[in-house]
């Protein structure tokens, strides 16, 4: 397999990658944010060519042409890995997208660390807060995952007394990746803000998860921590503040906070909607007046969990899936060998199977056989099908409880936006298809990773009221509606 260099600016980065593989594969995990979703219309993608080749077909060339790029430049969501190449990445010079617009700062003197704190991965991000800058990026996979994937798993390690271990587990990681990115800057740290589900919270901060572990789920330590350096056994200091954002409630977390000032839903007059399918799925409507929010079990069958061959978004997952005369085509993560799907390529993988009528309403193989191939060895089961039923029913039960509950239609909803680790890679057509958004494909956007988004304007938002946003938002309970067993059976059905 041929492979390529890939160096990264201002951050200095160097990556080694497959050949022909996409650059947003690539630059996702670095934070970097595609608010059109790859379509090729906001530009915001940007990437200076520094060095190297990177070929432009002739629908990338029509898309510069309309956005007025120069000669030099590229869009990342149309560009491939076909040589050694140098990229300056623009977003890295100061866009911090609020809403699709960009975030007005107010200048301060130093440096601030947004960190995303996930079950899976984490990410940080080093920003000059004089120019809103990225200075330099890191990410890990979360080295609590020894304990089990999801959120649960780590209640229950916690329970059974690594409490201590995975609270200087994370608190070591996130150190370590501060002091990897200050390797090459002098200017000291401000702000230190971090988000993260409610589990991760607690453990990060050396709270009891114990109520999270039994009926009913219900903890009240929510709110905002503060650190200094010492307590976390960081040997840097930061001058103003460390702070873990507050959660919504015991399974909608600060990650959820960021995400809805990062797509500006508490500021509009329109009902706007937010799902985050990462290891948990959350979902929140709202508006100026009213938020309402709530987490479904969702989450793992899009993270690859109970699916036989399922996987998170990495090398070797199946991402995307399409028919090409009557033919079903398989995009692979890195451009190798299929090693299992992940979430985006599961709802392809429905929606077409429902299109070619191999699978029926109830989610049947209509050929009675045990399983459907997809590329290379991978295959679906009948049981995934069903996991998969449930995932999206989950999901649009969830839309339709939190709709009623605000005394609205899901017409009413204006904007509906996707965030999570494998959105950029979703197809909206597919997820419309399937039943799992009931809502038209045109008013539905994919926003990456909206809790960064959200922390690093956190960074400067000292005129944001968080408290008034955790004041209008009502958590609730979705399986304590009387009418979710009756919405869930009946969403489980593929109508379409
Ligand atoms: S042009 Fe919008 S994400 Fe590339």
């Amino acid at each position: 397999m041929i492979r390529h260099t890939i160096t990264l600016q201002p951050l200095g980065k160097n990556l080694k990658v497959n050949d022909q593989t996409p650059l947003i594969d690539l630059l996702h995990e670095f934070g970097v944010e595609f608010p059109c979703g790859g379509k090729g219309t906001c530009g915001k993608c940007k990437v200076r060519l520094l060095e190297g080749e990177i070929e432009v077909n002739e629908v990338h060339r029509k898309k510069m042409e309309q956005l007025g790029l120069p000669e030099e430049w590229r869009l990342a969501c149309y560009s491939s890995c076909t040589s050694n190449i140098t990229l300056e990445i623009e977003q890295f010079n100061h866009l911090i997208l609020a809403d699709e617009t960009e975030f007005d700062f107010c200048p301060r003197q130093g440096f601030g660390v947004a960190v995303d704190l996930g079950t899976t991965t984490l990410v940080t991000q080093l920003v000059d807060l004089k120019t809103a800058c990225i200075m330099a990026v890191e990410t890990l996979v979360n080295p609590q995952v020894k304990f089990g994937s999801d959120l649960i798993s780590r209640v229950q390690a916690s329970l059974d007394g690594h409490a201590l271990e995975m609270t200087q587990m994370i608190r070591f990681a996130i150190g370590t990746m501060i002091r990897q990115m200050l390797k090459n800057h002098s200017a000291g740290i401000q702000k230190v803000v971090l988000v993260g589900n409610t589990v991760m919270q607690l453990i990060f901060s050396d709270c009891d998860v114990s109520p999270l572990s039994a009926y009913p789920f219900h903890t009240t330590n929510l709110g905002m921590k503060s650190f200094t350096p010492s307590e976390l056994n960081w040997n840097f200091s930061v001058s103003e503040s460390i702070i873990f954002y507050p959660s919504i409630g015991s399974f909608v977390g600060s990650d959820i906070l960021a995400g809805i000032v990062a797509t500006g839903l508490h500021q509009k007059d329109e009902y706007t909607a937010l799902i985050d399918l990462g290891t948990n799925g959350e979902i929140v409507i709202g508006n100026r007046d009213r938020i309402v929010c709530a987490s479904t079990a969702a989450g793992p069958a899009f993270e690859g969990a109970n699916i036989s061959m399922g996987m998170r978004a990495v090398t070797g997952a199946i991402s995307s899936l399409r028919l090409e005369n009557d033919q079903i085509e398989a995009t692979v993560i890195g451009n190798t060998s299929p090693k299992g799907i992940c979430g985006s390529a599961l709802i392809d993988a429905v929606a077409i199977f429902r299109r070619l009528e191999l699978v029926g309403i109830f989610g049947e193989i209509n050929s009675g056989d045990e399983f459907i191939y997809l590329g290379g060895k991978v295959k679906l089961t009948q049981k995934d099908i069903n996991e998969f039923q449930l995932a999206k029913a989950a999901i649009a039960a969830g839309l339709a409880i939190l709709a009623n509950n605000l005394s609205i239609r899901l017409a009413d909803i204006s904007e509906l936006y996707i965030a999570g680790g494998f959105g950029n890679y979703i197809n909206i057509d597919h997820v419309v298809e399937t039943g799992m958004i009931e809502l038209p494909a045109e008013i539905i956007h994919k926003r990456g990773n909206t809790a960064l988004i959200g922390a690093k304007m956190f960074l400067f938002s000292d005129h944001l009221n968080i408290y008034e946003i955790l004041a209008k938002t009502k958590l609730v309970n979705l399986e304590c509606d009387s009418s979710f067993q009756d919405i869930y059976v009946d969403k489980m059905l593929f109508l379409k």
